[in-house]
């Protein structure tokens, strides 16, 4: 199987929420495959974030981005309709949310966009079962959800390399406590998908910031064949 591109997409719960857009454009422009968009409805985790309008004014901004949504909701089957029709690429959906996972899965892939469900810190891979033939993805968080700039947990890694052994042709993410160390330690475990938030938007030059991690991680990955 030919080896997944690594693509690493800034995280703008750590965009300056004034200048959404100015800052987006300056992902992209340092060299982000994409943007990950943090989803909150103050439920499923104790902050909130944005809505479909925001999505929709990133969109408008930026045609041609690619962008991945991360549903931390309770009823992500009611609302990834609605950031599909904001703009969304690929809808993230966490499997503890309560509600018909096989059912959201399979709607999202109907609308032509691409599904992928999360794991919290405490939920096994086999929480994954009977969903795998609707997986493009799988995210797996390295910190509790809800804020950025947290600590990486790092019980994420074992799980990335039992994923990558169990559904081989999956994109793999991380998310959270995402660094150049850090980032280096998921690739190598498997992950080709990296999420950061604040070590990109907080970086002195997010250019820099990018080419460095993702010459660790390709570093880190043919070291490991
Ligand atoms: C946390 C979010 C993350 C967050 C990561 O709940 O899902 O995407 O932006 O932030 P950092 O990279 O600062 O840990
Ligand atoms: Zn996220």
């Amino acid at each position: 199987m030919k080896p997944k591109a690594i693509q690493i997409l800034p995280s703008i719960l750590s965009a300056r929420m004034g200048y959404l857009a100015e800052d987006c454009r300056r992902a992209l422009d340092a060299g982000a495959d994409g943007l990950h968009v943090d989803i909150m409805d103050g439920h499923f985790v104790p902050n909130l974030t944005m809505g479909p309008d925001i999505l929709r004014a990133v969109r408008e901004a930026l045609p041609r981005a690619y962008l991945s949504v991360h549903l931390m909701i309770m009823r992500p089957d009611l609302y990834a309709p609605r950031f599909i029709a904001a703009g969304a690429d690929t809808v993230l959906v966490h499997v503890e949310s309560p509600c018909d996972l096989r059912a959201t899965l399979t709607a999202i892939r109907s609308a032509g966009k691409r599904a992928g469900l999360t794991l919290n810190p405490e939920t096994p891979v086999a929480a994954l079962q009977g969903y795998e033939e609707l997986l493009d993805e799988v995210l797996v968080m390295t910190v509790h959800p809800g804020f950025g700039g947290q600590e990486f947990i790092a019980g994420g890694l074992p799980k990335i390399a039992e994923i990558v052994r169990r559904l081989p042709a999956v994109d793999v993410s991380v998310d959270g406590g995402i660094h150049a160390e850090t980032g280096v330690q998921c690739v190598a475990a498997g992950a080709n998908v990296l999420l950061a938030g604040s070590f990109l938007f907080k970086a002195a030059d997010m250019r820099d910031a990018i080419a460095n991690l993702r010459w660790k991680a390709e570093s880190a990955r043919k070291a490991g064949g």
